[in-house]
């Protein structure tokens, strides 16, 4: 749907196959509902800061940060688009009480837009670094592909501005106390600082951690480049550090005695030259680490955590992170969520989370990877150890499931079209269900069977005269019967009260006719507004020995334009209930460049099994496919 409609009787299309909408789902109102009014960022003035002599010329962080205009900020490059979010799934844990956990799939930049400021205590971002357009476009995902041919267009200058755009809004979702931690490498760290100086402060600054390991390929001609780097900043003048969140044992070899107490344990001592005081360090105590971290490995084709994300991180050093910059019960935000290591580790540490991605699998198996350590055995109870875990809640932005949307209700209906309208919700104000800017909107029944009649023309009339002393309206509806457009004639002619009539179509999911009514109007709406049907299905399996057998959804076809199966996921115990995928069926990555669609699984035993398969397309469709066999 489009954002800015001013003139009478524009129609808002939607792309969809025919089916009607009937169902909005009432969750997607309450993210909604956040949505703040524009708030620009106050970037510091740093000129006066950096005094440097003139024959130096100026360094780079007196400047505002790369692509920022300094009224309208990101905002001219990357326009604002309001859209819904379309809740897609509600995990429960059973704990109602306790507000929802957030995994959205999306472009975090318009996640973020939507969401409040000053919300959040701890953000962690890796976001793809700038190393190359293949290896980051992890999945071959249409979502992240696009994302990422964008960024690359603009080689570095490029990169910098696509991300201090996100970068600055996560400023704004940042509580006062709360502090970022951005994760690069050496392509592109040393420009990232002078972004981050800029955008956040110099003088928030907190510490530039190397992250060094030693898996992967050496170097012939250079030393390897074994460390990842992650600058670490405040928003404002306090934040939270817990050192003890960061431990790291303490090594006998310094220019300290080493010494043994009574009880035999080992000590370090030292005697201050001035004062003469004692100090003691015991080795066992270990100490806080400094801001090298080497304790730390990147995970290897054997650990239990690595579920085949290519670019997962270990959750031990996301522990180190979150224990150490925020307190239980905080939230923690990750816009580049990936695997889910951040939204695992802050579930582990009692920390509330909310977290995005573009691609479609990163969302499942993030989503994924969240149940399964929360779930015991049977998939059913609540690990106890966890304490009360809230529920996740797992929304799309900018495309939308059609067969979800068919389901809506009368009123989260009418949430849905005047957020996807640009309008603003009323809560109960009789006939007006919202606003755009100050011009009340009337939104008709999600019933296509239903046109707006003359006698509602004349109720909102009416009421808006009434009550709000307007003299203008907008009526949004599937249709409208000739009488209800004589009335609008008739009130305007007669009462200058003019009724705008918006009317709502359906038109084929696959034609071209709603891309284009849409993005002749707003072209940035192009890559953004999608919407998506599950793909079509089909397995098929062979015994290949005793419990054996090869399964095999490669015949599948994804039923989006341009669309390709990428991944399948298999849950070989599946509860009837809950997917979640056996482990090492999560991702199953690529072979050769293809998604690899075929796979062998041994059962434990004998019997009846009850089987589920989620694949996905690189548009962002999914299926659960649940089918029963016999293994033998
Ligand atoms: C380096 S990976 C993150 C890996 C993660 N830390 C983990 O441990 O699994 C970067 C992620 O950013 C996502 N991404 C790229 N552009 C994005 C965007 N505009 N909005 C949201 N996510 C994006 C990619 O899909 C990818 O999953």
């Amino acid at each position: 749907m489009a954002k800015k409609r001013t003139t009478k009787n524009k129609a808002v299309k939607q792309k969809h196959n025919g089916a009607k909408i009937t169902e909005w789902q009432r969750e997607s109102q309450k993210i909604v509902e956040q949505k703040e009014e524009e708030v620009n960022i106050e970037i510091p003035q740093q000129a006066e800061f950096f005094k440097t002599p003139i024959r130096f010329g100026n360094i780079p962080v007196d400047k505002l940060p790369l692509g920022c205009d300094e009224k309208e900020q990101y905002r001219k490059i990357y326009p604002k688009i309001s859209l819904p979010f379309q809740v897609v799934e509600k995990v429960s844990f059973g704990h109602k009480d306790l507000e929802p956990n957030q995994l959205i799939f999306g472009d975090n930049l318009h996640v973020m837009r939507s969401l409040p400021s000053n919300s959040i205590d701890l953000v962690y971002i890796d976001p793809p670094f700038f190393s190359g357009r293949n290896y980051n476009v992890v999945f071959g995902d249409q979502n992240e592909v696009r994302s990422f041919t964008d960024i690359w267009e603009g080689g570095m200058p490029g990169y910098l501005t696509w991300l201090n755009a996100r970068l600055l809004e996560m400023k704004r979702l940042l509580k006062p106390t709360g502090s970022i931690f951005v994760h690069c490498d050496w392509h592109a760290s040393h420009y990232i600082k002078c972004e981050l100086d800029k955008i956040f402060g110099y003088e928030k600054f907190l510490n530039e951690i190397i992250w060094g390991y030693s898996i992967g390929g050496k170097s012939k001609d250079k030393f390897g480049r074994k460390h990842d780097i992650i600058l670490w900043y405040r928003k404002g003048t306090g934040h939270i550090f817990n050192p003890e969140g960061a431990k790291v044992p303490r090594k006998p070899n310094s220019h300290m005695k080493l010494l043994l107490d009574s009880e035999g344990r080992q000590y370090q001592q030292k005697t201050d030259a001035k004062t003469g005081k004692i100090y003691k360090y015991y080795i066992d105590a270990g100490k806080v680490a400094e801001d090298y971290w080497t304790d730390i490995e990147t995970l290897n084709y054997e650990d239990v955590e690595r579920i085949g994300y290519p670019t997962q991180k270990p959750e031990k050093l996301l522990k180190r992170i979150i224990t150490t910059a925020s307190n239980p019960g905080d939230s923690v935000a990750d816009f580049f969520c990936g695997g889910g290591t951040t939204p695992s580790v802050a579930q582990k540490l009692g920390r509330k989370w909310i977290v995005s991605d573009i691609s479609k699998i990163a969302v499942s198996v993030t989503r994924d990877r969240l149940l399964r350590a929360v779930l015991g055995e049977n998939k059913k109870e609540v690990q106890q150890s966890l304490g009360k875990v809230p529920d996740i809640m797992i929304a799309n932005w900018g495309v939308y499931e059609v067969l979800e949307i068919v389901k809506m209700n009368e009123e989260t209906f009418r949430n849905f079209v005047i957020s996807a309208y640009n309008g603003r919700l009323t809560s109960s104000e009789g006939k007006i269900h919202g606003y755009k800017q100050s011009v009340p909107i009337f939104v008709g029944s999600p019933s296509q069977e239903e046109p707006v009649t003359e006698k509602e023309v004349i109720d909102f009339a009416k009421h808006i005269v009434k009550s709000k002393g307007h003299h203008q309206g907008t009526m949004i509806a599937w249709g409208f019967t000739p009488g209800a457009r004589n009335a609008a004639q008739q009130l305007e002619v007669q009462k200058a009260i003019a009724i705008d009539f918006v009317k709502i179509q359906l038109i084929p999911i696959e034609s071209n006719e709603f891309k284009e009514h849409i993005t002749s109007k707003h072209p940035e709406y192009k890559n953004l507004l999608k919407f998506i049907l599950p793909p079509e299905v089909r397995i098929s399996t062979k015994r290949t020995a005793n419990l054996e057998y090869e399964f095999d959804v490669s015949e599948s076809v994804s039923l989006n334009p341009r669309g390709r199966i990428i991944n399948v996921q298999w849950d070989f115990s599946f509860n009837g209930e809950r997917f979640i995928s056996t482990p090492g069926y999560s991702f199953l990555g690529m072979k050769n460049n293809k998604p690899v669609l075929k796979i062998n699984y041994k059962f434990a035993s004998a019997g009846k099994k009850k089987i589920a398969c989620k694949v996905q397309d690189d548009e962002g469709g999914e299926k659960v496919e649940i089918f029963e066999m016999n293994a033998k």
